[in-house]
């Protein structure tokens, strides 16, 4: 169909029946959550369904901390990293005491469905709450990390990558300018797909991830290796899951060498920021989907976007399910560090 004849304001059938829905945002933030919040709040209003913003994830519905958002309150966020609703990582949701409050509250306002933004953490919140009390869920995936099954990226994933990039080109200046050897730390505390893609993309010798946890002796033969090639610093990077960390590394490579080594662990940084355009793209896609999913009558699913169509999978699939970093990353990591 040519794009002319696309009609902007069709109505997506709604044989659900869905009046009003929550959304929330729930454990790590990550960049792009607030582009999700508006593409939902925004499908929604233009299929006439009221939205009910949950602050503070699932601590805040178990607390009843609630209000109806428009159009207009979602206005000048989809740029803003964080999350406008605020995120927790809540304890007593994991009780069934929390979660029956927090079903009161949903019930109390009349809402047809709940979508929840977030990782597996809070994908196992929403399965809990469908479970026990028939509250449609729909999860949208939120995550720095990209470690969900069923989609292949994760919003905020992007951005991450894009700031601890902008980190490693930093630390390298410093470090070919002192002939020093750099391990840096990037978060994913699973999983090594920030780590991955920061090693491909920044150039480094050598990655270390959760998913291939061998023994970090080997690292000072890569060390010895490149120094004999004529390399006079090195950049080596570890994902935060990875067992003993950047510290581990580091102090094999001082205790194996004896070379001067600073360890960088840019932690919390790369949860912030402005979203990079794929993560606010993916956001906005994702977020649509989401209320016609729920339109649609759909419940207990993740909506996703895989080979660049939107996907739906089981919420209990997102975490029971092991989505494999890219070998192909991993193998390329390692070619182009001779
Ligand atoms: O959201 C995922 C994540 O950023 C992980 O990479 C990290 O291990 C964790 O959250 C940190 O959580 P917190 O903010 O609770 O310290």
């Amino acid at each position: 169909m040519p794009v002319t004849d696309i009609d902007p304001v069709t109505v997506h059938p709604n044989p659900a029946g869905v009046k009003r829905l929550a959304v929330l945002t729930s454990g790590g933030d990550a960049p792009g959550m607030n582009a999700a919040i508006r593409a939902v709040v925004r499908t929604a209003t233009h299929q006439g369904i009221e939205v009910v913003g949950v602050r503070r994830g699932f601590s805040g519905l178990h607390r009843g901390n609630m209000a109806i958002i428009g159009a207009r309150d979602v206005a000048n966020t989809i740029q803003r990293g964080g999350t406008i609703l605020l995120t927790a990582r809540s304890h007593t949701w994991r009780t069934p005491e929390g979660r029956a409050k927090g079903a009161e509250y949903l019930r109390e306002w009349g809402v047809d469905g709940l979508i929840v933004i977030g990782g597996d953490g809070s994908f196992h919140g929403g399965y809990y709450l469908q479970q026990e009390h028939g509250i449609p869920v729909i999860g949208v995936p939120g995550t720095i990390d990209n470690d969900l099954y069923g989609t292949d990226h994760t919003i905020g994933y992007f951005t991450a990558v894009e700031t601890a990039l902008d980190a490693v080109d930093k630390l390298r200046d410093t470090g070919a300018s002192h002939e020093r050897i750099f391990v840096i730390e990037v978060m994913g505390r699973h999983a090594g797909h920030i780590a991955l893609e920061v090693a491909v993309a920044g150039g480094a010798e050598e990655v270390f991830i959760p998913e291939d946890p061998r023994p970090v002796d080997g690292v000072v033969a890569t060390v010895q290796e490149s120094l004999a090639k004529g390399k006079a610093s090195s950049i080596i990077i570890v994902a935060e899951g990875f067992p003993g960390g950047a510290q581990g590394v580091a102090d094999a490579i001082e205790a194996g060498t004896g070379l001067e080594t600073r360890v960088s662990i840019l932690g919390h940084i790369q949860r912030g920021g402005t979203p990079v355009s794929s993560d606010r793209v993916l956001a906005s896609r994702l977020g649509e989907a989401a209320v016609y999913a729920l339109m649609d009558g759909m419940r207990g699913v993740m909506v996703g976007r895989m080979n660049g169509e939107i996907s739906y999978t089981p919420l209990e699939e997102t975490w029971e399910k092991r989505k494999d970093v890219s070998r192909d990353l991993y193998r390329c990591a390692k070619t182009l560090s001779v």
